[in-house]
């Protein structure tokens, strides 16, 4: 009683107050939305040496929802609402890998819209538990191809057509996602390069990434070289390489990444050339990071440094390279991080290092292992 009484007082005699935002220091942000982008720029070192080249990643994994597409979804968002297609209280559907589908969650929580979520089926049990956490509503449905109407995108269209005062974000088809990266992710590069980047390499799921960050980096340089990494069983590689639609090889375990068609965002995008990364050498150098550099990242990340290594040795020594940690790995422990998934997947032996100290970290995917699967 006393407190409350005190408080009263206190509001009776102070000034009113100003509540409109104030930037009193420059490195203040501003809610859940002021913390998305302007991450840091990574050198690994080790990396760096021996290909003589600067190896270096943006920390996406470092956005507020863990994952490079927080970007993506607050443009989504932002956009429709200047354009008035969504209204207070109004829904958000999305059909999502996951990463996407978080950010959007998180960003309809600190919105207050209502989120729904169309997945496939076959992407990680934590992604969907985190999204049912941050109080979106799941469906989980069986990954078909694009041009099949039950995939996961045509699924959450027509619930946005049948849903009074909702958008369907429809982050492949877009080109706000991509306007995100344009505006956001390249000019961050060039900033914290000092315009010294000579190439950037993404593995590409919507090709937002890619497509934003290499039109925006063209623009101020169009030397940059911008290389698309593309993962087992995705079309984008033959693509751009040969100019074929055509599947390579093989289906990958990365999530998020790997692509079917050449979608609206990566229509025109200014792709230079392709590499391709296996799954073992992603799974390889997603374990580097962890048990060399002490980066606990997902497998689209370990792709991207595994492109990045690649580009290093086309271009030779003493140049730039820039590229992205995507997302965290804890959403990874029922399958990257789970010793019998891996043996399942015959990629196990990839996760190990030969000599004692790489047993230790080797023992910690062991016992994930045993508490998780
Ligand atoms: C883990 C992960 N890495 C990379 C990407 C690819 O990013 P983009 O959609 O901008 O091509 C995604 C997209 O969902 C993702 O979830």
């Amino acid at each position: 009683m006393a407190a409350t009484r005190l408080s009263a007082r206190l509001l009776k005699v102070r000034p009113v107050v100003d509540i409109r935002p104030r930037n009193f220091s420059k490195e203040l942000r501003h809610g859940f939305v002021g913390m998305v982008g302007n991450t840091p720029l990574i050198r690994f070192n080790k990396l760096s040496e021996q290909t003589g080249c600067d190896i270096t990643a943006k920390a996406e994994h470092l956005n507020p929802g863990g994952s490079v597409k927080d970007r993506a979804a607050l443009y989504l968002i932002k956009e429709a609402e200047e354009k008035g297609l969504i209204k207070p209280g109004g829904t958000v559907i999305e059909g999502t890998a996951g990463n996407t589908g978080i950010g959007l969650a998180h960003i309809c929580l600190a919105k207050g819209y209502k989120c729904v979520i169309f997945m496939p089926d076959t992407q990680s049990q934590e992604k969907i538990e985190v999204l049912q956490t941050l109080g979106a509503e799941v469906h989980a449905v069986p990954a078909v191809p694009f041009d099949d109407q039950m995939n996961y995108n045509h699924q959450a269209r027509r619930y946005a057509e049948s849903t009074e005062n909702a958008i369907w974000t429809n982050q492949f088809d877009n080109i706000s996602n991509r306007r995100a990266h344009f505006e956001t992710t390249g000019p961050e590069i060039w900033q914290q390069t000092e315009g010294r980047v000579d190439a950037v390499t993404f593995s590409t799921g919507t090709g937002g990434t890619i497509a934003g960050v290499g039109s925006y980096l063209k623009s101020k340089n169009p030397n940059i070289k911008v290389v698309l990494a593309d993962p087992e069983g995705s079309v984008l590689y033959n693509y751009f390489k040969y100019g074929e639609l055509k599947r390579s090889e093989g289906s990958s375990i990365t999530e998020g990444i790997g692509q079917g068609r050449v979608t609206s965002n990566l229509q025109g995008a200014p792709i230079d050339n392709a590499v391709f990364v296996s799954d073992k050498e992603a799974v390889e150098m997603t374990f580097f990071l962890l048990h060399e550099e002490g980066f606990f990242v997902g497998a689209s990340s370990g792709l991207n440094v595994a492109a990045a290594v690649k580009v290093a040795e086309l271009l030779g020594p003493g140049h730039v390279i820039t590229t992205c940690l995507c997302d965290t790995g804890q959403k990874y422990f029922r399958r990257l991080f789970s010793r019998s998934w891996m043996e399942s997947k015959g990629l196990y032996v990839f996760t190990r290092h030969s000599n004692n100290e790489r047993e230790v970290a080797a023992n910690y995917v062991r016992e994930l292992d045993l508490n998780r699967s």
